[in-house]
């Protein structure tokens, strides 16, 4: 049975399983608070209105790499009200949907605010860069590829939490500070219990609409960014990151798509007409690639990482 519904029929017919994953949802985001998670006595007054210390490289201890990681996943964070806009018009902001909208955004709203308080107070990196880089990207805005279809951004979204949620964690494990480390698992806690709302939420149209569904996963698996794609050199800090071992291909295919596409048991639904077999098709040829693309990075990344081991 091939069944295309609406946007509405679907806003409609997924509401129940809104508030369901809500009720959920609630009892278990634990209640936390940014300020508890930064340093505050390490701080030192900065120069300019106040007339203290200016920012020096070597206050800095973390590396390179790390701060690259902590700027993209903070500017990343900063761009929640974009977000917030994208998923306001498309949910719209009634009944269990509203209640969402705000209640997630209120969730984010802790993450740029706790990350932006630790790199400043610890003077991890440089303040008026990051700010200059906050001003440029919030100004581009984001806007979702998939901002028309609701299947697709729950798709989206399911993904994209996880893989912020990856990048967080593993940012935390590779900059070498515990108190960096302990905000971002915390952080990042956040974002599986999105992720797992998202991902029951798309499990929800996999059952009323399964081809419409099963389209909708492979556009999103296919053309998959993250959501700071737009931020300025960012393709270069992505190779950085991926080199660290912070957000790879390889943790791309086995952290995050794998996972979710099991949950969902996309390969065994059943009652797929041709379109929806087809959509299949194209995932598991894509999947095919993307094993192919993580082989030949790990084998470059393992050559660099000999180079440089021979080189001392
Ligand atoms: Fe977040
Ligand atoms: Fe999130």
């Amino acid at each position: 049975m091939d069944r295309f519904l609406t946007q509405g029929q679907l806003l409609q017919e997924l509401e129940p399983v809104v508030e369901r994953e809500l009720n959920r949802h609630i009892p278990v985001a634990k209640e936390w608070f940014p300020h508890e998670y930064v340093p505050w006595s390490e701080g030192r007054t900065f120069d300019g209105v106040l007339g203290g210390d200016p920012w020096l490289p070597e206050d800095s201890t973390i590396s390179d790499v790390g701060q690259s990681a902590l700027i993209i996943n903070l500017l990343t964070e900063d761009n929640l009200p974009s977000y917030h806009h994208e998923i306001a018009v498309l949910f719209g902001r009634d009944a269990a949907w509203g209640d969402w909208v705000h209640r997630w955004t209120a969730e984010e709203g802790r993450h740029a605010i706790a990350i932006r308080d630790y790199l400043t107070v610890t003077r991890a990196v440089d303040p008026v860069a990051l700010e200059r880089l906050r001003m440029t990207h919030m100004s581009a805005g984001f806007q979702s590829a998939h901002d028309q279809e609701l299947v697709r951004s729950l798709a989206y979204v399911s993904f994209q939490e996880l893989a912020t949620r990856v990048s967080h964690r593993n940012t935390g494990r590779y900059v070498d500070d515990p108190i960096a480390d302990q905000l971002l698992t915390r952080i990042a806690a956040d974002e599986n219990l999105h992720m797992i709302f998202y991902r029951n939420l798309l499990a929800g149209a996999l059952e009323l609409a399964p081809d419409q569904t099963m389209r909708a996963i492979t556009d999103v698996v296919t053309t998959f960014e993250m959501p700071g794609a737009g931020i300025p050199g960012f393709q270069r800090k992505a190779v950085e990151m991926a080199v660290a071992g912070i957000y790879d291909i390889r943790q791309h295919l086995s952290d995050v798509v794998l996972p979710v596409l099991r949950y969902w048991k996309v390969f065994d639904v059943e009652g797929l007409s041709d379109k929806g077999e087809h959509a299949r098709h194209e995932l598991s040829d894509h999947l095919a690639e993307l094993e192919k693309s993580a082989l030949r990075f790990e084998d470059k990344r393992d050559a660099l990482k000999a180079r440089l081991a021979a080189r001392g």
